[in-house]
């Protein structure tokens, strides 16, 4: 199962931004340390970052028929963009939103969350790890839906062998 990561404007500058804030990690050492653990837990995993609200808009679309899942820190747009939402509720993906800091305890226009209602969790403030508990989180997730479709698919095979007899 496949696993996409969608990163937001500026967490490109992760490592130089704010360190106080954000902490020193770059983003390219915190993908390494996701591609480790998708790895060793058999997941595939993609990651993709832009500056731009459009090509954020059409990452979370392609990633119908391609991705199972969605980790998303939509950075600023997490308080304005009204079309990321729609994009996640379209594509009805489980998704996961990040956030490296607090945001419910930093400047009140980072208190709000567009996203969150059309996300399974949200996960905040814990540095870069926040993105290793998205990780688990959503390992889980998509374990689950795997164990699922397995049991629904026995359940049918059954149905039709007696079917059959
Ligand atoms: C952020 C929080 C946002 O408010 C901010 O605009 C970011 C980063 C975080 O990961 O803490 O760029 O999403």
């Amino acid at each position: 199962m496949k696993i996409a990561v969608i990163q937001g404007p500026n967490l490109n500058m992760l490592g130089i931004r704010e360190q106080n804030v954000y902490g020193p990690m770059k983003l390219e050492d915190i993908h390494t340390q996701m591609k480790n653990v998708a790895q060793q837990n058999g997941f595939e995993i993609e990651f993709f970052q832009s500056n731009l609200e459009g090509e954020i808009v059409d990452r979370i679309q392609e990633c119908m028929g391609d991705a199972d899942g969605i980790i998303i820190n939509p950075a600023a747009y997490t308080h304005t963009s009204i079309a990321i939402r729609d994009a996640l509720s379209a594509v009805k993906l489980p998704t996961l939103e990040v956030h490296i800091s607090n945001i419910h305890a930093r400047e009140e226009f980072r208190h709000k969350s567009m996203i969150a209602p059309v996300c399974a969790g949200q996960i905040v403030g814990l540095g870069a790890f926040s993105y290793h508990l998205a990780m688990m989180g959503m390992m889980q997730i998509l374990n689950e839906i795997k164990a699922m479709r397995e049991q629904q698919a026995a359940a049918s095979a059954a149905q039709s062998m007696g079917q059959a007899q």
